[in-house]
């Protein structure tokens, strides 16, 4: 039994108690983004309702305050990953952003034509499309580590495509659409000893376990703040101080200079040479309260709910007849792709929703997954460590009902 006061923890999340349809809700989406807990929203709101001021740019009482924030949710963002330094951690509009800004600034400056980056069949699009832009503009070659019927990467063939062309190896840690989790550990030794730069895609797994980027040696590892309980529209990349260094800006602008004439710019000390315009200032705020949050709650112990939801959720789903469950593999987070027999996956979401539970259909922005399993989509349910076993319960008894509507 998991340590948590879930009642208790619930009473934090306002999101949580609302109706829908006239049914209490049972959120089953946070693999798509996770509710914000009070103190995130208070935290946002003061910033808009006491403290708006731009940042780094002024002397009055305000904007040094809102700086002071902003620097401070840096500081946050940095222990939480355990990076060296704040100066590692830059702002940006999300994984999706964190990865475009590798591809274009480290890739475009660092990658030649025939060079190779390897990824794996199980990325999100996020993780795929910038390294195929980045290959049309430089010539450099993506490989494909396949996968499993269990939704593993074959470690073999992993290692049989890691050669000496790879320069970079991007991975997603926890799958958005399987829920597997990866060894990344041993793919960045393996990757290292090759010579490769390492990105980790943390978007999952930012809440699935703490991220030491110093223990796991990884060059770049990236993540979203909604992801994790905190707002939309702000990431965060993390680099090595010396890879960051190196790489040229990504975008222009206010804030990421040291000088500017027409003649030429110079640019501004790390981080901010990366955090070109005004940023996502309240949500950057609201991001740094979510990682007290959740630091506050302990992994352990959300760790451990997240354990028994996931082994409860495969066994009533796996009861019900005609359900096949996608992504059965050892390592694995409380995420549950399946799909029912005689019944779309998109239908049995608006059925299932009509009982006031929010699953997420499609195919999760993992097109090639869904090609490999032989299925156009996919139902999912992915919990938090708010989500209780009655919940999955009631999302069962939906699916029940919705087989009886198509005769399935
Ligand atoms: C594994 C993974 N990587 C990357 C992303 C992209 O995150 P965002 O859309 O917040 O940039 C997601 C979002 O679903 C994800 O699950």
């Amino acid at each position: 039994m998991s340590a948590l006061d879930v009642k208790k923890i619930r009473s934090d999340f306002p999101n949580l108690h609302i109706q829908v349809h006239g049914k209490p809700l049972v959120y089953l989406d946070n693999a798509a983004t996770t509710f914000k807990p009070h103190c995130v929203i208070e935290a946002m709101d003061a910033y808009y309702s006491q403290g708006t001021s731009n940042v780094h740019r002024g002397v009055h009482y305000l904007s040094e305050h809102a700086t002071q924030a902003f620097e401070e949710a840096r500081k946050t963002v940095a222990e939480f990953l355990n990076a060296a330094k704040p100066q590692e951690i830059i702002f940006t509009r999300g994984a999706t952003e964190s990865i475009n800004l590798v591809a274009q600034s480290y890739g475009r400056a660092f990658l030649k034509p025939g060079d190779e980056i390897l990824i794996s069949h199980m990325e999100h699009h996020s993780n795929i499309v910038p390294w195929q832009i980045l290959c049309q503009q430089t010539g450099c070659v993506l490989k494909v580590a396949p996968i499993n019927r269990q939704g593993e990467i074959i470690w073999e063939e992993f290692l049989r495509l890691l050669g000496p062309k790879t320069k970079i190896v991007s991975v997603v840690w926890v799958s958005n659409s399987l829920g597997t989790v990866n060894p990344v550990e041993n793919i960045i030794k393996e990757a290292h000893q090759r010579g490769a730069v390492v990105l980790v895609d943390g978007a999952q797994a930012v809440t699935h376990a703490p991220v030491d980027v110093k223990a796991l040696d990884c060059d770049f590892f990236v993540f979203s703040g909604h992801k994790i309980f905190g707002p939309t529209g702000v990431g965060v990349l993390y680099g090595k101080e010396k890879l960051l260094d190196a790489m040229p800006p990504y975008q222009g602008g206010g804030d990421m200079i040291a000088s500017v004439t027409f003649a030429k710019t110079t640019y501004n000390v790390l981080p901010y040479k990366f955090e070109a315009g005004t940023p996502a200032i309240a949500e950057v705020i609201g991001l740094g309260e979510a990682l007290r949050y959740v630091q506050s709650i302990g992994f352990a112990d959300m760790a451990a709910q997240k354990k028994e939801l996931l082994e409860y959720g495969t066994q009533v789903l796996s009861a019900i007849p005609g359900v096949t469950l996608i992504g059965t593999a050892k390592e694995k987070t409380s995420i549950i792709s399946f799909i029912v027999e005689g019944i779309h996956p998109h239908d049995l979401g608006t059925l299932v929703d009509e009982e006031g539970v929010a699953i997420r259909t499609g195919h999760h922005c993992t097109q090639p997954v869904m090609d490999f399993f032989g299925v156009p989509a996919t139902a999912r349910a992915s919990m938090a460590f708010y989500n209780t076993k009655e919940e999955l319960d009631v999302l069962a008894k939906a699916i029940h009902k919705a087989k009886e509507v198509f005769h399935a």
